[in-house]
């Protein structure tokens, strides 16, 4: 696909940019109605950036995370990378604690640890390299991912996607909405239907306005309406993204992602996950020991800033949950696809 695939046309938004002084992140809790890009100057900033949201989705927070060491590298001062990694731990320490569920995060910020091993007088052009070279492996991975997945869409199939997972989420592309991309590209994908992701609305504010972008066209609804969907058999793939994936495949994904996978096992349409390797989490043996982001709760009682719960009710937000190996059908990283993901076929792709 990729010779022939049209990437200028199917994929035209770039969230993140490095200046060679700064980093800007198009500011995602903007969206869609302003678009404008925040500068970081420091690492600080970015780590502010990545709780605050302005910057999501797992690899997205990887690839800035790894910018804002080489931020951070600009007030250190080191003969080597040995002491500069000693000087640097306290900021990817920050970094790294910005948001705990994708591990995308900590596995950039170990990257850059290590480019750091062995390096010499010209350390910081090595983490400059490495950052870019995080950026750069992102966007390849899930080009492949793309025709990786699509191939396992049926032409003529209805798919119905959740929270952001596109170019916005990563260095662009995305995951499954790359998948979706080139299944829509390849003419299998007809219909695309996305959930709009109550409380942050990733679906309705982000994923659709990306689409349209690229004149994709996609059908809003409400989260609460996917089963009633899935039951008119419109839609044959439920197509999700990742935060962290575990050795035995349970997956960490945006809140009401373990919903949708048992509404599909119900209705008999099928549930693929799609994320960069860096998003397998080998460490972390089930879901029952991922952390799960919560939130304030004051993103559930109002919409867009205006109050729209009585005073004095509480509420819960948890952000992720965990979506268990047996509801999964297929698993598409870069290194290929895990259809029915178990213990042994996970230690086989990934080691
Ligand atoms: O809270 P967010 O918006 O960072 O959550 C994002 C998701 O859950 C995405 O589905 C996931 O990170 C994959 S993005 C390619």
């Amino acid at each position: 696909m990729n010779d022939a695939f049209d990437y200028a046309r199917y994929d035209r938004i770039r969230p993140i940019r490095w200046t060679g002084d700064a980093l800007e992140l198009l500011d995602q809790r903007k969206l869609p109605f302003v678009v404008e890009y925040l500068t970081c100057a420091t690492s600080d900033e970015v780590a502010a950036a990545i709780h605050a949201l302005a910057v999501r989705g797992a690899p997205a927070i990887g690839i800035s995370a790894a910018w804002g060491v080489v931020l951070a590298a600009r007030v250190v001062e080191a003969a080597d990378g040995a002491q500069a990694g000693i000087a640097l731990e306290p900021a990817l320490q920050r970094l790294n604690a910005a948001r705990p569920t994708a591990v995308n995060l900590a596995w950039a910020l170990a990257r850059m640890r290590a480019a750091l091993h062995g390096a010499g007088a010209d350390w910081r052009a090595v983490l400059e390299r490495e950052a870019q070279a995080i950026a750069d492996e992102d966007l390849a991975a899930n080009r492949h991912m793309g025709e990786l997945g699509a191939a396992l869409i049926a032409s003529g199939s209805g798919v119905l996607t959740h929270c952001n997972t596109g170019s916005l989420a990563t260095a662009g592309f995305g995951t499954a909405l790359g998948v979706i991309r080139a299944g829509v590209a390849q003419g299998r994908i007809d219909r695309v239907f996305a959930g709009e992701t109550r409380p942050w609305q990733q679906g309705a504010r982000l994923t659709a306005w990306e689409l349209q972008q690229d004149g994709i066209p996609a059908t809003l609804i409400a989260d609460s309406a996917a089963s009633h969907l899935l039951k008119t058999g419109t839609v044959q793939w439920v197509v999700v993204g990742a935060d962290r994936i575990c050795a035995n495949g349970d997956t960490a994904n945006k809140i009401g992602t373990y919903q949708l996978a048992i509404a599909a096992r119900h209705h008999g349409a099928r549930f693929m996950v799609v994320a960069p390797s860096s998003t397998v989490d080998m460490a972390t043996p089930d879901g029952d020991a991922i952390e799960i982001e919560e939130r304030d709760p004051g993103e559930l009682l109002g919409i867009g800033g205006v109050r729209t719960v009585a005073e004095g009710i509480a509420a819960w937000n948890p952000v992720f949950d965990v979506t268990p190996a047996e509801l999964i059908d297929a698993i598409v990283t870069e290194k290929g696809v895990v259809e029915r993901p178990t213990v042994a076929k996970m230690r086989a792709a990934f080691g």
